[in-house]
């Protein structure tokens, strides 16, 4: 299996390295368009296989598709991260530009890849690849989900004194303060989360994960990238393993939930064929809304895209 990183900063290496380390993909090209540092960080990776004992090879190149052809899986993480006296239309248009461009050079080369995208705003960025790509939606989405529910799980796993690898969630909605997590399908070990934890403690940690990326860029200075990474090496496994995963993917939704053309943070079973199936869970009235409002969030800010294309 051979599985191409654009973007070989934070997020896209600390991703190439877990495909190594895990073995997921026994050829990793790993991208960039800075001279040099796609090369310069696949060298380091590949020189901890002799140390980790794996033999996944990880290269690295400058900007040359031709070296990522035929790839199974192309994770997209290039972007620029907001400045100061950027505006959030300013940046939504550079990295509309940067994943359109990559995009477009990643289907040239690897028509038949899956294309998981991880650059922000999510949602749009996602949205805007798959205008690019000219694929089908299942097999272009975005990660975001995997890493929310994370941070969400792991925080319960502190509250409660137990394995992260007991608790677990589902998580909705757009990457962003309006996510939705779910207490009521919230598990620890099988148990409902609500019988072992009060709802204003809950609420809290909620609230917590709402804002985890946040909470991150206070305490560095820049965004996440260790569980970003992680949680975007998963997504690939469950392709390229075929292994049926079910996880909050940011999907393109025709009609699921009542919405459609937009791209919202959904229960998906991940295989090889990418999305093979979107999960609808029957919401209740409370639930229903919390969605709605992130709906719409998500989908004044693709608006923004449209606006900036049609204007283009
Ligand atoms: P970074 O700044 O460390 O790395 C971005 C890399 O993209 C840089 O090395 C840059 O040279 C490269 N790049 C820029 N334009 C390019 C192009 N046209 N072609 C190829 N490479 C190009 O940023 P980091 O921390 O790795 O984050 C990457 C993106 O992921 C950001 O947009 C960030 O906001 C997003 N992110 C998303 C998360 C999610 O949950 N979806 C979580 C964490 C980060
Ligand atoms: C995160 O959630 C900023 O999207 C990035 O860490």
């Amino acid at each position: 299996m051979k599985v191409t990183v654009v973007g070989a900063g934070n997020v896209g290496a600390t991703c190439a390295d877990v495909l190594a380390t895990r073995e997921i993909a026994n050829e990793i090209v790993l991208l960039d368009i800075k001279e040099g540092f796609a090369e310069g960080k696949a060298l380091d990776i590949w020189q901890t296989a002799p140390i980790n004992l794996y033999d996944s090879r990880t290269v690295g190149c400058t900007n040359d598709y031709a070296r990522t052809a035929d790839s199974d899986v192309v994770v997209i993480t290039s972007g620029l991260p907001r400045k100061p006296g950027m505006s959030r239309d300013d940046l939504i248009a550079t990295n509309a530009g940067i994943v359109k461009t990559v995009t477009e050079n990643v289907v040239k080369h690897s028509p038949n890849a899956i294309i998981i995208v991880v650059s922000n705003p999510l949602d749009v960025m996602t949205y805007c690849a798959y205008l690019n790509a000219n694929m089908p939606s299942s097999r272009v989405f975005g990660m975001a989900g995997v890493l929310d529910t994370a941070r969400y799980r792991a925080f319960l796993a502190e509250e409660l004194n137990v394995s992260p690898k007991d608790i677990q969630a589902v998580l909705m909605g757009g990457h962003g303060d309006t996510m939705v997590p779910l207490p009521r399908y919230t598990t620890v070990a099988g148990i409902p989360v609500t019988e072992l934890i009060d709802e204003a403690r809950l609420n809290d940690i909620i609230e917590r994960t709402k804002f985890g990326g946040g909470e991150i860029v206070k305490l560095l200075g820049t965004s996440a990238w260790y569980a970003p990474g992680a949680a975007a090496a998963q997504m690939v496994e469950a392709v390229v393993r075929d292994q049926k995963r079910i996880f909050p993917v940011c999907a393109w939704l025709q009609g699921e939930y009542g919405f459609s053309d937009i791209y919202l943070g959904v229960p998906v079973v991940l295989g090889k064929n990418g999305i093979e199936k979107i999960i609808e869970l029957q919401l209740n009235e409370a639930e229903r809304a919390l969605l709605a409002d992130s709906a719409e969030a998500v989908k004044s800010v693709m608006d923004v895209l449209d606006n900036m294309n049609a204007n283009a």
